[in-house]
């Protein structure tokens, strides 16, 4: 349930095998993969913070709305971010 998704807290599921997050920021929620697209690691113990997640590999940052790289600035291998729908406080995650 949408209620269950907090600020700066992730929710991991496993949906068709794939590893996805579930979190919100700013009354907003989001899915995003959840593997670093730079070596793989679980982002659900990485850092959430003021709208981004920091991968607790290598320290790689994302911005949690659109998937765009932060840090470090010359990467541009964005992370998977996935479409969300919220009907009747059900949350409904797309392909992306
Ligand atoms: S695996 Fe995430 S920054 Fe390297």
């Amino acid at each position: 349930m949408a209620a269950d998704i907090t600020e700066n807290h992730a929710l991991r599921l496993v949906i068709d095998g794939r590893s996805i997050l579930l979190t919100r920021w700013q009354g907003v929620v989001y899915a995003v993969s959840g593997r670093c697209p730079h070596a793989g690691a679980d982002l659900s113990v990485g850092r959430l913070a003021n709208g981004r997640i920091e991968c607790p590999m290598h320290g790689w940052k994302f911005n949690l709305t659109n998937g765009k790289p932060l840090y470090p600035p010359d990467e541009g291998r964005p992370l998977r971010v996935y479409p969300v729908q919220i009907i009747d406080g059900v949350v409904w995650v797309g392909e992306g």
